[in-house]
């Protein structure tokens, strides 16, 4: 397995707090910052669908805006419940571009 990495923004582009929605790979996803850390997941809440790109970020948890539930902004995981988590992405800052990661089947 390797990673395969894309540019989603620039440095800059988020404060603490925000998140915004990026396409990477084909697929939606939302761009985060809690605190000095960026984090990366699907963009549709597991619960019903809602657009976690207008929710908000506190205290380790983006937040969705529908019926708030919290998943944590590390492992993607919904606080109260394991059993419902989030598809989370790596995040890495190369320069002043924020890239995000998806593992790849390599081939020989
Ligand atoms: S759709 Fe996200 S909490 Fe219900």
């Amino acid at each position: 397995m390797t990673t395969a990495w894309t540019a989603v923004a620039k440095v800059g582009q988020l404060v603490a707090g925000d998140v915004v929605p990026v396409t990477a790979f084909g697929r939606e996803l939302v761009l985060g910052r809690d605190g000095d850390r960026y984090f990366a997941v699907q963009r549709q809440c597991v619960h019903r669908g809602g657009d976690l790109s207008e929710g908000i970020v506190s205290r380790g948890y983006i937040i969705c805006p529908n019926h708030g539930w919290r998943f944590s902004t590390a492992t993607g995981r919904q606080a109260e419940a394991s059993e419902y988590c989030l598809a989370s992405y790596p995040v890495r800052v190369v320069g002043d571009v924020i890239e995000v990661g998806i593992a790849t089947q390599e081939t020989t």
